[in-house]
Order: structure tokens, then sequence, then C-alpha cells
């Protein structure tokens, strides 16, 4: 009986270590509709960098803040500007499947058309001779 309880003991400390394990790895992202469910926490971390530098803009561009807690709520649909994200994700995604072949890096992303501005120009700045 002895044996049997440390022997449980050990299951039971090596399931509880594992779900441990487990949280650590699954950050528990809660609403993503386009990335994968099992991105990683560094992951996210580059993608949304990527996303506010590409545009220029911080975090709450697309993101909503929690009224009650004052904190961030990245969850949250509650910003408009997330969603039109989303439909630029499946746009750029789309063009690097259809139209270019690069292994890894992809070769066009946010920033080769926004380059830094939440509005890409659609024109280029006219000659000083045209003035
Ligand atoms: C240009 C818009 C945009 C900017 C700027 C942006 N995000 Fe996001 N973020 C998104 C979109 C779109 C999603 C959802 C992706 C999906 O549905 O797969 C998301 C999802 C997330 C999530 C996952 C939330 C969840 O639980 O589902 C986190 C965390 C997050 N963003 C953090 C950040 C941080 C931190 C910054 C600033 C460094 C940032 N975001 C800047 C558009 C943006
Ligand atoms: C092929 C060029 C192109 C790429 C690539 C692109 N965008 Fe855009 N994006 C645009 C254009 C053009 C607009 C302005 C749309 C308009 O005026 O209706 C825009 C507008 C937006 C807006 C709305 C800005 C506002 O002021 O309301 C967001 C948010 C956005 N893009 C996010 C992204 C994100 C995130 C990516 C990368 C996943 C991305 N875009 C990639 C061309 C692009």
């Amino acid at each position: 009986m002895k044996k049997l309880l440390a022997i449980s003991s050990i299951v039971l400390f090596t399931v509880i270590s594992l779900s441990f394990v487990n949280i650590n790895e699954d950050p528990g992202y809660k609403n993503l509709k386009i990335l994968p469910k099992n991105t990683t926490h560094d992951q996210m971390d580059s993608i949304m960098k990527h996303f506010a530098k590409s545009l220029g803009v911080k975090c709450n561009f697309c993101h909503v803040r929690n009224d009650e807690t004052k904190k961030m709520d990245f969850a949250s649909d509650g910003n408009k500007h997330k969603d039109i994200a989303r439909s630029m994700m499946k746009m750029t995604s789309k063009i690097n499947k259809k139209y270019f072949s690069h292994e890894g890096i992809a070769a066009i992303t946010c920033y080769s058309c926004h380059n830094g501005k939440k509005e890409p120009t659609p024109f280029p700045p006219a000659d000083k001779d045209d003035e």
C-alpha cells in the first residue's frame, strides 16, 4: 500500500509538473482567427512588433483597453482596426503565395506597403519640375 502511494504520488507529481510546462508553453491566446492556435509568446511578440513598426503606431491603434481593469485587452475585437489588420494579413499571405515563392521569409510584408505609415501613399512625391 505504501509502495502504491509512492508511485501514485510520483505520477501525480509528474502530471502536475507537466501541466506547469504546458501552462508555460501555451500562452493561452483566446481569440486567434488567422494565426495558428499554438503561436508561442515569442512569435506573437515579434509579429505584433512588426505590425506596430510597419504602420508607425502603438499597440492601442488596433487593441482596446479594458475600462474596469485599465489593462490592455488584447483578445477583444472592440477596435475596428484589428479586423482590418486581419483582412490585411489574409491579403498579404495571398500575395506571397500567389506571386512569390520565397522559402521562409515572406517577399511582401506589412512594411512593404505601409513603410511606417498608417495609410500607404499611392503616389510618389511630385517632381520639383512639375510644380
Ligand atoms: C495593425 C494592428 C495591430 C497592432 C498595431 C497590434 N496588434 Fe496585436 N493583434 C492584431 C490582430 C489582427 C490580432 C489577432 C490575430 C488573429 O486573429 O489571428 C492580434 C492579436 C494579439 C494578441 C493575442 C490576443 C488573444 O488572446 O487572442 C496579443 C497578445 C497582441 N495582439 C498583442 C499586441 C501588442 C503587445 C501590440 C503592440 C506591440 C500589438 N498587439 C499591436 C493586430 C494588431
Ligand atoms: C499590398 C499593400 C499592403 C500590404 C502588404 C498591407 N497593407 Fe495595410 N493597407 C494598405 C492600403 C492601401 C491601406 C489603405 C486602405 C484604404 O485607404 O482603404 C491599408 C490600410 C491598413 C489599415 C487601416 C489603417 C487606417 O488608417 O484605418 C490597417 C490597420 C492595415 N492596413 C494593417 C496592415 C497590416 C497589419 C499588414 C500586414 C499583415 C498590412 N496592412 C499589409 C495596403 C497594404
